[in-house]
């Protein structure tokens, strides 16, 4: 079976307007396709070499989201954004999941990366849509 099936990436439903999130948005989606070109089948045990590989775009794609957050909060607070609580303990959560998910994946493959790639997968797109988007009518309400 294809690593990449189901695998939607950016769309333009996600886009909010706000250059440097969006592009950022974008980027992570292209990182989650890197998932699938480190191994070729995702669904089975990895080979040492191929868990490497993954380990390390996952690595990326920690360190890319920690920026990405701390970018889209910056923006939050240059408005006074009343749901920066509720958005920042959403991000929170997303880095202890993330960096739980990849110690296991690491201590042995206990669950498939294919698993940690949707995980992230559908956490963004929710998040996107449920979070991000109304805080960007908020945001160009207040700076339009
Ligand atoms: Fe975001
Ligand atoms: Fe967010």
């Amino acid at each position: 079976m294809s690593s990449k099936l189901n695998l939607i990436g950016f769309t333009e439903e996600y886009l909010l307007d706000i250059p440097e999130i969006d592009e950022q948005h974008k980027r992570f989606f292209d990182l989650l396709a890197k998932i699938g070109d480190a191994a070729p089948d995702l669904y089975k045990v990895l080979d040492d070499d191929e868990v490497d590989a993954v380990v390390d775009v996952l690595d990326e794609l920690r360190d890319y989201a920690m920026l990405h957050f701390r970018t889209e909060e910056a923006y939050m607070r240059e408005v006074d954004y009343p749901g920066i609580a509720k958005q920042k303990s959403e991000h929170n959560r997303f880095m202890t999941d993330v960096i739980r998910m990849e110690a296991e994946f690491m201590n042995g493959s206990a669950i498939p990366a294919i698993k940690i790639r949707n995980f992230m997968h559908d956490w963004y797109r929710e998040h996107i849509l449920e979070l991000d988007k109304p805080f960007s009518l908020f945001y160009k309400e207040k700076t339009g």
